[in-house]
């Protein structure tokens, strides 16, 4: 049984059609993309899963659990860790505080330090930083701190939302290697991403998402040779 497993999801907001009738799963152990252009509905699949937007129809089971309708506090609690678009930090604690905000509702200390300790050596700059507001890091900083915060509630399953966006080539590629090693350590992921070569590069297999719809999906190594993906989003 997958993972993840989406069903026919429909989302909306309002009278604007979002998703519509979307099917995706990820096994446990895979790295999943989603690609697609702006506005395709990449963020609301995200949110729709981890139930910060609720469906209008359809299924969604985690890890053998229903969830739609649980809330998205609970959703964390099952081991569904969302990291959400634009970094959305809490800007006034320091780095630790909003590490062990991504904590709440575990109660094993020392496994939330061990993983937070975890972040730091991933990040050596967050470690520097630990005291420090979260809000006065940079950009890049922040986008790390909001990974960090995903992997502090020891997720079975990371949804990460463009977890590269406006970073300088280093942090991009920072980010992605410390994507790879957390799923080499049995974290599955969901990713969506602008820069779509890497993404496909790193992914075992991707969606294509075109308003609102799954057009196409295949291996990664697949989706990066095929000439509609290449000319639409690989800029080929
Ligand atoms: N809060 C909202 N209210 C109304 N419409 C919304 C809202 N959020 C998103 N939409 C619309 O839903 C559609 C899908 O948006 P979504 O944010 O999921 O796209 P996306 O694929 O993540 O795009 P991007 O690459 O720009 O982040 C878009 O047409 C968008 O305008
Ligand atoms: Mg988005």
């Amino acid at each position: 049984m997958a993972l993840l497993e989406l069903e026919n999801v429909s989302a909306s907001y309002g009278s604007i059609e979002a998703l519509c009738n979307i099917d995706l799963h990820v096994e446990a152990g895979e790295i999943v993309t989603l690609i697609g252009a702006n506005g395709a509905g990449k963020t609301t699949t995200l949110m729709t899963t981890s139930g910060i937007l609720r469906a209008k129809s359809g299924r969604i089971r985690f890890d053998g659990k229903d969830l739609i309708g649980v809330p998205a506090h609970e959703v964390v609690g099952l081991g569904l860790a969302h990291s959400p678009e634009g970094r959305r930090i809490f800007s006034r604690m320091t780095v630790l505080e909003n590490l062990e905000l991504g904590a709440f509702g575990r109660s094993d200390k020392e496994g939330i330090q061990k993983d937070i300790n975890r972040v730091f050596e991933l990040f050596p700059i967050l470690g520097e930083r630990r005291h420090q507001a979260g809000g006065t890091l940079s950009g890049g900083e922040q986008q790390m701190l909001a990974l960090g915060r995903a992997m502090a509630s020891r997720p079975k399953l990371l949804l990460l939302d463009e977890p590269s966006l406006g970073l300088a080539p280093l942090f991009v590629h920072r980010i992605f290697e410390v994507i790879r090693e957390l799923n080499r350590e049995g974290v599955t992921v969901l990713l969506v991403e602008q820069n779509a070569r890497m993404a496909l590069k790193l992914a075992h297999r991707g969606y294509v998402l075109e308003t609102g719809r799954i057009t196409l999906t295949d291996t990664g190594e697949n989706l990066l040779k095929n000439e509609r993906v290449q000319s639409a989003y690989l800029g080929e």
